[in-house]
This record gives structure tokens, sequence and C-alpha cells, in this order.
């Protein structure tokens, strides 16, 4: 054991997790590759968890912070005009498509949640929520509340009456076999049922992500919350979807993710990726929305002139280099690339994934049943020849991979050969 990692061990809590049996500090980063303190370089298909999202020590980014840090001015809080804070809210407010939209930042993605829950129990006096099953969310007690997953979740208490909707479990018994048209009409049969049956009085509102990021990238047929939206709107129900994964061009074939659906939220959080590292989250609402609370409020830190200029600094560049194209054309590369590889691979159970999104499930070839064990092995296999992924899962066996959106063809190639390599070896070691 590294020194480092018995003083992390004596000093921080044993629930935050660690990947690889030898941690890896990281201590240099350039384009999409990192070096950890040992000088290995790695192709780095996780990226800070989709928060890198353009890569590493990139100089628009760079010498925006650096302008700003020039000024002498770090932070002045919200009572003071922050040109950053309108400047970004325009844009955002202009991309997100929802109606004389409205932008509140935050720290996080937590937080970002938070008010999206505060602002529709608010408007429409109710503490009933809709999630989705299998639902990641964050780590506040009105985030838990809405998240569905056992190992992210520590009790049940819940400043929120929540209802969990089926739409990413399509793999469940039930489900199996079903066309997508069939799969959406089962689930919004089940909304229907959940409305008549589980609620009392009007809901709030229902929030989604349109791919389930540490539910291991499980994500519903395109269409279906289009579906879930229309039973919705009937009864006045708001549809808020949490875009900290999906947001920005990542899923290549959309700007949000909740775009491959064909709908429109009425808010949207955000956070990860936009700063490119620098902490910074938020909300996109509907104008009366997010007008609406009458007490005051605000977030110190939220949109701090920093974390602004390097989120217009990210945002910028994400357009101007029109890296949603890039995340369609080098995400088709390698998704394709594992969907060849799969059949020859009685370990890999699934393959799934929209632009730089993408996710493996391992699986016990010889049950079927969810593999952590191999999932661990594919993460030291990957780390030994120098490409970072992330797992997640329910089970905790899937393999989920988001490159920064700046991935060339030549790396996606290579990472797609790291990968296809890892799953060989696993694969030949579980059915030798
Ligand atoms: C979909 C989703 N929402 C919210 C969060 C919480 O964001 P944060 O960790 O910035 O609070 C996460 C974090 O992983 C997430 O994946």
């Amino acid at each position: 054991m590294s020194d480092l990692f018995a003083r992390h061990r004596a000093v921080m809590p044993n629930w935050l997790a660690l990947y690889y049996n030898e941690p890896i500090e990281i201590v240099g980063g350039k384009g999409n590759r990192v070096v950890d303190a040992s000088g290995k370089s790695y192709l780095d298909f996780f990226a800070g968890i989709l928060t890198n999202m353009i890569g590493y020590d990139v100089p628009e980014v760079r010498e925006a912070v650096e302008r700003q840090l020039a000024t002498g001015v770090v932070h002045t809080s919200t009572v003071y005009l922050l040109r950053g804070q309108v400047e970004l809210a325009e844009k955002i407010a202009r991309l997100s498509g929802i109606e004389n939209a409205k932008v509140f930042f935050t720290n996080s993605g937590t937080e970002a949640n938070e008010t999206a829950l505060l602002l529709a129990t608010y408007a429409r006096r109710s503490d009933q929520v809709l999630a989705m099953r299998q639902s990641y969310h964050g780590r506040s007690f009105g985030a838990i509340s809405v998240t569905s997953n056992r190992s992210w979740k520590n009790n049940s208490l819940s400043p929120l009456n929540v209802h969990f909707l089926h739409g990413a479990d399509r793999h469940l018994t039930q489900f199996r076999g079903l066309s997508d048209a069939d799969y959406i009409a089962a689930c919004v049969d089940d909304l229907r049922h959940v409305l008549a049956t589980s609620v009392g009085g009007d809901v709030a509102a229902l929030i989604a992500e349109p791919i389930q990021g540490v539910g291991g990238f499980s994500m519903a047929p395109d269409g279906l919350f289009a579906a879930y939206k229309e039973v919705l709107d009937a009864e006045g129900v708001l549809f808020i979807s949490d875009e900290v994964q999906t947001g920005w061009g990542r899923t290549g074939s959309a700007f949000f993710g909740i775009q491959n659906h064909g709908v429109t939220p009425d808010m949207m959080t955000f956070a990860k990726g936009l700063g490119n590292g620098f902490a910074v989250g938020g909300v996109v609402a509907r104008g009366d929305l997010m007008d609406g609370p009458h007490a005051a409020g605000l977030a110190t830190f939220g949109g701090n002139p920093i974390s602004m200029a390097a989120a217009n600094a990210t945002l910028d560049y994400v357009l101007d280099h029109d890296l949603q194209a890039n995340a369609a054309r080098t995400g088709a590369l390698i998704i394709d690339g594992l969907r060849h590889a799969a059949p020859r691979l009685p370990i890999v159970g699934d393959v799934r994934g929209k632009g730089l999104m993408f996710a493996v499930e391992l699986v016990d070839p010889a049950t079927g049943a969810p593999s952590p064990a191999i999932a661990a092995r594919f993460m030291e296999e990957t780390k030994k020849a120098g490409l970072l992924a992330g797992k997640g899962g329910l089970y905790g066996n899937v393999l989920r991979m988001a490159p920064p959106l700046t991935l060339t063809q030549d790396e996606a190639a290579e990472g797609l050969g790291i990968i296809v390599n890892a799953l060989e070896t696993v694969n030949a070691e579980v059915t030798s």
C-alpha cells in the first residue's frame, strides 16, 4: 500500500470509493491523457467522472481563468452584477429550448437538483415526486430521496414523497423481449397506474436522467419520455431532466440528452462538464417556475467569477468546435467496435451507449448473472494497458466510459483496441 493510500485510509471516509487495488494519484494532464505519480500515462476514458469535458490543460480555459484571476477578483457574491453569469445564462437559456428560460447557478449537481425540486414542489404546492428506478441524483436528503439505487442510499429519510417508475429497466423479466414500442406502452400503463393508485392530490414533478449515469448508462428507448410527458401534461405534472451527465452534446445525437426523446422539459439541471473541472452546476427552467418562490435565495459560491470564466470558455469551445458532431463520430466508432466484438466474448452481457457515453455490462458466462468481480478484473487490466475507465450499474458490473468530447479518431481507435484486448484477456481467464 502506498504511503498516500495509507494516509487516505486513515483520514478519509471508508465510503469514499477508490478505484483499483492500488489507487493512482493523477499529477498531470494534457489533451485527453493524464499521468500518475509513478509517471505512467493513461488515455482518459472517464474524464474525472464526465467532468473534464474538453480534456486537460486547454489554453482557452486556462487563459480565461487567468484573465479573471488577474483582475484580483475571485468572488463578489450575487448581490452585485456578475457579467460572466449573465453571459453564460443567456447562452444556456438559448440552447435549452425552454420557453422564457431563466438560469440559477450552483456549485454541484446535487445542489442543482435540490433547486429544481424546490421550484417544482413550490409551484405545484405538493411534496409528491416521481423518479426513475435505478436513478442517481446526488447526495443531499432531497437528491437521495429521488435516487433509486440501494448502494447509494444509507436510509429512507426523505423530505419528499417519492414513487419510482419503470423505463430504464427492460432487463426485468416482465419486460424482456418487448419491442421498444411495447416496452414504452407497458411503462406508460404503469405510470397511469401509479397516478391512479399511489399518489394523493397533485404530483409536483418527474425527475429523470435521460441516460442513467451511476445506473450504468441504462436508458429508456428514445420516445419514452415524450410518452410520459403526454400523461404528465394532462395533470400539470412538471418534468425535470437531470442533464448532469448527458448535457452539452455528449450523446452525439442531441445537445441535451432529453432531446433524443423529442421532448422539451420544464427544467434541466446541469453540472460536471460545464466548467471543465471548475465547480459549476445549475438549473435552467421556465421563467415562471424560476421566478415562483417568494422567499429570497442565493448560493454563495454558485456561479463565482472563476467558475463562470471557465464555463463560458468551455461552452464556447464545445460550440465553436462542434464537439457534439465529434462525439457522434468517435462514439459510433467505439460502440460499433464493441458491438462487433461482443458476440465472441461470453462475459459481455450488453453493450450500450450514445455518442461518447458507452458501457459494457459484464456477466458470469455460466449463469448470465451480473459479475462485479469480472468488472473489477477489467479495471485492473485496462489500468495496466494505460486506459482509465469507470464502473457503475446497480450491481457494480457495468464498465462505463465517457472520454472528453475532444477525443480524436486515433484515440478512439486506440481506446477501443485496449478495451477489446482487456475483454479478451479477462474472457479467456474466466472461460478457460
Ligand atoms: C445524473 C447525476 N445527477 C446528479 C449528480 C450529483 O452531482 P454532484 O456530485 O456534482 O453533486 C450526479 C453525480 O454523479 C449525477 O451523475
